[in-house]
């Protein structure tokens, strides 16, 4: 594997922008900005990342950009409508107009607000991804989904506006907690899969340099990870034809997981792990995945270090949590099963029964 920096072209006509991602491209990115009809910067930063935000701005400002910063703090408290209003307010002070670019510099809770804020501000106005986190740089920095949470739900308000470019940073990601890479490299596993053999076997055999953020392994791995975004996002960017779904692979349980702890128990990505131990215990079930393939995963799997399932989880909250998922078609819950390594498939017709077989499977083995 070679440690160089890469991109990732994301195919969308006249909306095509690229990822870059490596060390030091936060230093040259600017040049890739092209021809801006107005070099005025508005940063959305997340207030704690010191030496980020120094170095972003210091690219901008040498590379002829006027900036303006508003750091913030970040978290999926960020992410309500109440905490998002007063950035309208600071961008009309600071007089930003349609011609301006927003950077959003943070991780996955950052970006979610700020591209939504781009997506209506003015009605929209272009903007940057710079995701901080590994978990927004292998899947939400890439796609276009914006957006902020409601009382009823998470995500529930926002609009497609894909950024003109993403700059993944890996010398970023060396201030994360170890939690915080394993939660990012377990999004990332996701993508081997339900894609990729080989990337998954990669991600297995490479972990601790992975979690340890050695540039030779994670740069090729997150570009792996991003390509497959990449393409499935420029078949279905509005996540209307049923391609996205298979995104959803582990997301389904985690989800409620995340929801049934109150938000506050699991990181995302260790709950998606536990949703994918789950998604698997149930394609077996269904007779989807050969026993061996499933010891072979779920093996894997269960040697990523994440926090047990909290004693005491009942299946009847989850069950509660599981049926509000936004997945819900015709009062049927919809999962993403795996057939064999590299190849989901949907399924609608999981019954109770089934549903609970695999929960005490996935309980079993958090003990
Ligand atoms: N839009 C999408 O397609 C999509 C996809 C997946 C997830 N998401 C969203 O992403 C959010 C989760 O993202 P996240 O885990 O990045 O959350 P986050 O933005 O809250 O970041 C997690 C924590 O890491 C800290 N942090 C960020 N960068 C750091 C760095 N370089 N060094 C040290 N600390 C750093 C933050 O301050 C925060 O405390 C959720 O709101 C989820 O809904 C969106
Ligand atoms: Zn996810």
């Amino acid at each position: 594997m070679n440690s160089g920096s890469k991109e990732v072209k994301v195919n969308l006509g006249a909306r095509s922008y690229k990822a870059v991602l490596g060390r030091g491209v936060i230093d040259t990115f600017p040049k890739l900005l092209g021809k801006v009809k107005s070099k005025r910067a508005f940063i959305v930063s997340d207030r704690n990342l010191v030496q980020a935000r120094e170095r972003l701005i210091q690219s901008l400002q040498k590379a002829g950009w006027e900036v303006h910063e508003f750091p913030k703090p970040a978290g999926e408290r960020l992410k309500e409508l109440d905490q998002i209003t007063p950035l309208f307010g600071e961008l009309l002070n600071a007089k930003a107009n349609r011609d301006s670019t927003l950077f959003a510099l943070g991780g996955g809770t950052i970006g979610d607000a700020a591209g939504f804020v781009a997506a209506s501000y003015l009605r929209g106005i272009s903007w940057v991804g710079i995701p901080t986190t590994l978990l927004a740089q292998v899947d939400s920095s890439l796609g276009g989904k914006t957006g902020i949470n409601h009382p009823e739900g998470k995500n529930l308000i926002g609009a497609f506006h894909q950024p003109s470019l993403v700059v993944c940073e890996t010398d970023f990601l060396s201030t994360l907690s170890k939690r915080e890479m394993v939660s990012g490299l377990s999004e990332m596993i996701k993508y081997g899969i339900i894609y990729d053999q080989k990337l998954f076997k990669d991600i297995v055999k490479n972990q601790e340099k992975i979690i340890s953020n050695d540039t030779h392994f994670i740069i090729p791995t997150i570009h792996k990870a991003l390509s497959w975004k990449a393409k499935v996002v420029a078949k279905d960017e509005y996540d209307r034809k049923g391609t996205r779904e298979a995104l959803n692979f582990g997301h389904t349980f985690g989800h409620a997981l995340e929801a049934a702890t109150g938000y506050a128990y699991f990181q995302h990505g260790e709950a998606v792990l536990w949703g994918m131990r789950y998604a698997l215990a149930l394609s077996n079930i269904k007779k989807k995945l050969s026993l061996k393939d499933y010891e072979f995963i779920d093996g894997a799997l269960a040697k990523i270090p994440v926090p047990p399932i909290p004693p005491g989880t009942a299946w009847e909250v989850l069950r509660k949590h599981l049926t509000k998922d936004k997945k819900v078609r015709d009062s049927k819950l919809h999962f993403v099963l795996l057939k064999r390594l590299g190849l989901a498939v949907s399924d609608s017709n999981v019954t109770e029964i089934e549903q609970v077989k695999a929960f005490d499977r996935v309980i079993r083995g958090s003990r």
